[in-house]
């Protein structure tokens, strides 16, 4: 049995284990078969169209009646910063040039945060589950949510980030280490200069010493040792990413799944060059030769349109060299199995781990 069950009773699921949400790289089938395994199994939106966001939801739902979340980003749209953009296009020029690829002249404000329009998406939807990153949306847009009956989560990176986010109304923090793959949650503390970045065994007991809400560990866990671990430091679930990358049911490309295939423990680095915000991604040629921090690089998302186009040529010829390679440090502990014996397993190796404990 678990030990905690408060987020499995909060979110209406068996087995504590959430599929993170992964734009671009998740799936509404690997999504469906972590939800039908008793997790909950996620889809981020962040990359979705509203049109895409309904076909995934229908997709899952074809699939299972179990509960599943709906992700989305909420990052304050950052001045523009023409200045900024120049100087950064200016050190990309080589690469454009190498690649055979036009300079843009501007960059584009890429990607939208959650909005009033992607609300009532929601509110019609109503998933038993919505979590955000990057903070929260506008309160009128979180009461929105929660009125159509969603349980409400988002990342924290310091107890601090986890203190606000409950007293803004969310229904369990998601305490995200510093080994998680992909975008750090960061929204409240600073990055640029090294601080605020906690490892997932510290994060955890420190941030369910912070709230009364559930705490669930994220960052690094890949197998029942990491899950048990959560426990013991006061978490009530885990949020895995990485491992479930490698299942055949998610969507990154050969690339990255071959990248993921080779990864060692050291594979990884914190890194903004390709988005403007700290991820981690598995060090290629781009981190190397322009990071893995350029405080020069444009904010969130501005510096994902200077580095789309090179990503985008240099796959075309096969080359994994300007793409994000999201992953976080545990991915060489990743089994190469379907996610709903994935979850099975995880979820085994755990209990035998917290009964021996
Ligand atoms: C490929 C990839 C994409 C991600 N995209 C998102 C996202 O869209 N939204 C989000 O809240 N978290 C995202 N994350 C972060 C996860 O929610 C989670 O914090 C992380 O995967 C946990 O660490 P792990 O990768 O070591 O399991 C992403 C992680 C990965 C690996």
């Amino acid at each position: 049995m678990w030990p905690d069950k408060r987020l499995m009773d909060m979110l209406g699921i068996t087995c504590p284990i959430i599929q993170a949400p992964m734009a671009g790289a998740d799936s509404p089938q690997l999504a469906a078969a972590v939800s039908a395994q008793g997790g909950l199994g996620s889809l981020g939106c962040a990359l979705r169209s509203a049109d895409q966001i309904a076909a995934a939801v229908r997709d899952v739902r074809n699939v299972t009646d179990q509960p599943f979340n709906l992700n989305f980003f909420c990052h304050q749209p950052p001045p523009h910063d023409v200045g900024q953009d120049g100087r950064w296009l200016a050190r990309l020029a080589p690469y454009y040039d190498e690649l055979g690829v036009a300079l843009p002249s501007e960059l584009s404000a890429g990607r939208d945060a959650f909005d009033a329009e992607l609300c009532d998406l929601v509110c019609e939807l109503a998933p038993a589950v919505v979590s955000f990153h990057f903070g929260l949306p506008p309160a009128p847009l979180v009461a929105r949510v929660r009125a159509a009956g969603c349980r409400i989560l988002s990342s924290a990176t310091t107890p601090a980030e986890a203190v606000w986010l409950v007293e803004h109304g969310v229904d369990a923090v998601i305490a995200q280490g510093v080994e998680a793959g992909g975008h750090r949650g960061v929204f409240a503390s600073s990055w640029q200069h090294g601080s605020g970045q906690i490892g997932t065994l510290a994060l955890v007991p420190q941030v369910a010493d912070a709230v009364d809400v559930p705490v669930i560990a994220a960052g690094g866990i890949a197998d029942g040792r990491g899950i048990a671990a959560s426990f013991a430091l006061g978490a009530s679930g885990v949020q895995i990413g990485t491992a479930f990358l490698r299942c055949p049911e998610s969507a990154v490309s050969p690339l990255h799944r071959a990248a993921l295939d080779r990864a060692q423990a050291d594979a990884t680095v914190l890194t903004n060059v390709f988005t403007g915000r700290p991820a981690r991604s598995i060090a290629n040629r781009m981190t190397r030769e322009l990071g893995p921090i350029d405080l020069d690089a444009p904010s969130f998302p501005r510096a994902a349109a200077a580095s789309l186009p090179l990503r985008l040529a240099a796959e075309a010829a096969g080359s994994g060299d300007f793409s994000s390679l999201w992953a976080g440090q545990a991915a060489a502990l990743a089994r190469v199995v379907p996610a709903a014996e994935l979850v099975r397993w995880l979820a085994e190796d755990a209990r035998m781990r917290i009964a021996r404990a």
